[in-house]
């Protein structure tokens, strides 16, 4: 026997699609999922009918490789625009994915990190020296500074230098109008968007100038001659060790940036929630401090075996990604007609989303789950934890490729800003969310000050 999904009532022809605040649906759809404890509701976006699930079982199912695939809709469709077939935009099933997920999956992996180190904290001691001149500093923007920097320079040898500079990079600039605009078609019916002939070649001109950006950093290096071993000089120089193919010039470009907007967005939301976090829990801040004070004393120079010995960090950091997921949903599809929890009927094709914030909040998987508590995260504890409740890295062979390399470079930069800094909110942070493709904190402005002795 099937069962209806819930459906939250909309109006004809368009559903639910007004009801989605323009600002962007994280919250609407974190309300909605209080209001379904079945764990699974549906919406009609204006035609687009998406089952959203967020209870853990279901999500098991959806995880299920055999059973559904990432499709590349809205908003990723858009993204598609200016990030072409880079993995994040491929389809599934793309021959270049799976030739440049077999080249650069060694790049990614924790023995690599150890060859990013040195540049990871060129950065990171960057972020430092610009901090010991502040006082009240915006976080998000400046997190925003050092996890750009950080993948351009590791992954592709180029110098954003971006804390020398009052505003964003024009490319960053270029992009985030880029990702706003990708949202706002995410919501406009395609005719729409096509009479919008002003934002249209605003939105190719920024496009233009993310591309002849890239494409310089290529050029260069090509001219130059040098064989780095980092992410640019393995696409430009390893073969597919399956198919012996290498990546075409165009697969190259559309990866550089698929690494700039992947790489950087999340971590550096990752970061900046982290700190307001901090911020409302003294109790972690003070172990967080206690920490780096044994692991890092005085002016010791990190290396990446002392960054790897951090354990209060780290969990800060899987508690900061459990609450703020700064990719707040996984769209799926479902390869052919399916039964989710023995009962509820989905056809092939069905467009699926999973929410991570309801996900990672669901009673039935986390205890006191509105609370920030990093002892969640110790190891007895996530070993009895439901395998399938906590995806902010996405899930299987389409999951972040990044994970390793945004965990080191988190690690190493909040180890780095708590050893030299007392950090304060005077301003009394009230959190409000900006969400472009990611989500971050708006306007959150922290006072820094080099700390004391025995502070
Ligand atoms: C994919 C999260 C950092 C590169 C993903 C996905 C998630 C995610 C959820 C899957 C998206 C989907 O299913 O549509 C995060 C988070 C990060 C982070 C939370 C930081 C805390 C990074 C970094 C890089 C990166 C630092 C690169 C250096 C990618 C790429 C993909 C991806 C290339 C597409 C993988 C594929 O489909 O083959 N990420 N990411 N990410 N991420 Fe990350």
């Amino acid at each position: 026997m099937t069962a209806p999904i819930p459906a939250p009532r909309g109006l004809p022809v368009v559903g639910n699609a007004l009801q989605v605040p323009v600002t962007g649906g994280h919250q609407f759809f974190a309300d909605l999922a209080a209001a379904h404890p079945e764990g699974i509701f549906k919406l009609n976006l204006a035609g687009r009918h998406v089952v959203m699930v967020y209870d853990p079982d279901l999500v098991a199912e959806v995880s299920d490789e055999s059973r559904f695939h990432k499709p590349i809709d809205p908003p990723l469709a858009h993204v598609r625009d200016f990030a072409g077939d880079g993995l994040f935009t491929a389809h599934d099933g793309e021959e270049s994915w799976g030739q440049a997920h077999r080249i650069l999956l060694p790049a990614f992996s924790q023995r690599s990190m150890k060859a990013y180190f040195p540049q990871m904290l060129e950065v990171a001691q960057d972020l430092i020296a610009h901090w010991e001149t502040r006082s009240d500093v915006d976080v998000t923007e400046d997190m925003t500074r050092l996890t750009l920097d950080t993948i351009a320079l590791t992954g592709f040898g180029h110098a954003f230098h971006s804390f020398e500079q009052p505003e964003l990079h024009p490319f960053l600039q270029s992009m985030g109008r880029a990702l706003t605009e990708a949202m706002h078609r995410t919501r406009q019916l395609p005719a729409i968007t096509g009479l919008k002939r002003k934002a249209d070649a605003a939105y190719r001109a920024d496009i233009a100038r993310m591309h002849d950006l890239v494409d310089e950093v290529i050029r260069s290096r090509r001219a130059s001659g040098e064989k780095a071993q980092d992410l640019l000089g393995l696409m430009l120089e390893a073969a597919d060790p399956v198919s012996g193919v290498r990546l075409t010039d165009e697969n190259i470009r559309n990866q550089v940036l698929t690494f700039l907007i992947a790489g950087h967005e999340t971590t550096s939301g990752t970061l900046s929630f982290a700190l307001h976090l901090l911020m409302r829990n003294p109790h972690v801040l003070a172990q967080a401090y206690a920490e780096v004070d044994r692991i890092l004393p005085g002016d010791t120079v990190p290396t990446y075996e002392t960054v790897m010995k951090l354990d209060v960090i780290p969990r800060i950091l899987d508690e900061a990604l459990r609450l703020h997921s700064p990719i707040t949903a996984i769209g799926l599809m479902a390869n052919h007609d399916t039964v989710l929890a023995g009962k509820y009927h989905l056809d092939a094709g069905q467009k699926v989303a999973v929410l991570l914030k309801p996900l990672h909040v669901h009673p039935g998987a986390w205890e006191n789950p509105g609370e920030f508590d990093i002892d969640r995260w110790l190891p007895e504890r996530k070993a009895a934890r439901h395998p399938h409740a906590y995806k902010p890295f996405g899930n299987g062979e389409r999951a972040c490729i990044g994970r390793q390399f945004a965990l080191t470079e988190a690690r190493l930069a909040l180890a780095m800003i708590l050893r030299r800094f007392a950090i304060s909110d005077p301003h009394g942070h009230q959190l409000a969310i900006k969400q472009t493709l990611t989500i971050k904190p708006d306007n959150l402005t922290l006072r820094v000050r080099p700390r004391q002795e025995h502070e």
